[in-house]
């Protein structure tokens, strides 16, 4: 019987960490969109607390996708890119949100062909329903790519954030360690993301938040365990 108390006990205060625990709010999985928009998977990127939400149907190649992240500064840009030819940015194909100068949100496509040349101009596979809005000090990307790769299961990713814009020219990023590592393999099927260099694989993160969601689902359960614990006299 006191083990049982006791296991109780775990519970209960495993819960109650779960309650305060800030973690759930700091995953993909907490994220909702104004648009209303659903995507299958979502993954919680490696580096510059950057999110990625997809939908992938592989008969068509066809890729949805929502990139969240807070530029490096208020009036700054954020992109998400994919590398068809290589892994890190030059060759990248990328997607660039930003606040046009009459205050709206836009997003342009930029072919990233080397460092030195960052203009605006098609990339090398098609691009529809393109939007971007910005609230809460995040700015969002949404697009819907066909990849050039048909029936591709993985795809090289980039993704940035810069700090402003200069007569409508992105500025450059920061070159921190974050900066710099922000790149890995999407694996568009089994909705995990893997670092480019060091970082961790998705897996074990999103059982964890599987495991706090799942608690915290509870939370109304587990203050009422706790109360019962707490202020049940000992006769057993
Ligand atoms: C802002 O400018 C862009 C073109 O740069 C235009 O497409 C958009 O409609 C403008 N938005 C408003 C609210 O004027
Ligand atoms: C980009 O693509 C559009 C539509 O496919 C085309 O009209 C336009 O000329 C292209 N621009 C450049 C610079 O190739
Ligand atoms: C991107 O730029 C490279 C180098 O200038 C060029 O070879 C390539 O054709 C460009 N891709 C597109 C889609 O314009
Ligand atoms: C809790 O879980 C149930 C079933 O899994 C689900 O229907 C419900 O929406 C969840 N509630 C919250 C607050 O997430």
């Amino acid at each position: 019987m006191s083990s049982l108390r006791f296991s109780l006990l775990i519970l209960g205060l495993l819960q109650a960490v779960s309650l305060i625990s800030p973690s759930q709010s700091l995953t993909c999985t907490s994220q909702k969109f104004t648009n209303n928009k659903l995507y299958e998977h979502c993954a919680d990127l490696s580096q510059l607390s950057s999110y990625l939400h997809w939908t992938y149907d592989s008969s068509t190649s066809s890729l949805s996708v929502a990139f969240v992240a807070a530029p490096a500064k208020a009036d700054g840009w954020i992109s998400w890119a994919i590398n068809p030819t290589a892994t890190g940015m030059a060759g990248s194909q990328a997607l660039v949100a930003f606040k046009d100068s009459n205050g709206s949100m836009t997003v342009r496509t930029y072919n990233i062909s080397s460092y030195s040349s960052i203009v605006p101009s098609n990339l090398s596979f098609a691009v529809t329903e393109m939007a971007a809005d910005s609230s809460g000090g995040m700015m969002r990307i949404f697009a819907k790519v066909t990849l050039p790769k048909k029936g591709a299961t993985t795809v090289n990713q980039v993704w940035q954030v810069g700090p402003s814009l200069t007569n409508g020219v992105l500025d450059k990023h920061e070159f921190q360690p974050a900066n710099l590592n922000s790149k890995g393999t999407l694996d568009l099927l089994k909705g995990e993301s893997t670092a480019g260099t060091g970082g961790g694989s998705r897996t074990k993160k999103k059982n964890v938040r599987f495991l706090l969601s799942d608690f915290n689902n509870n939370s109304i359960f587990s203050a009422y365990f706790l109360i019962i614990i707490f202020f049940t006299p000992t006769v057993i």
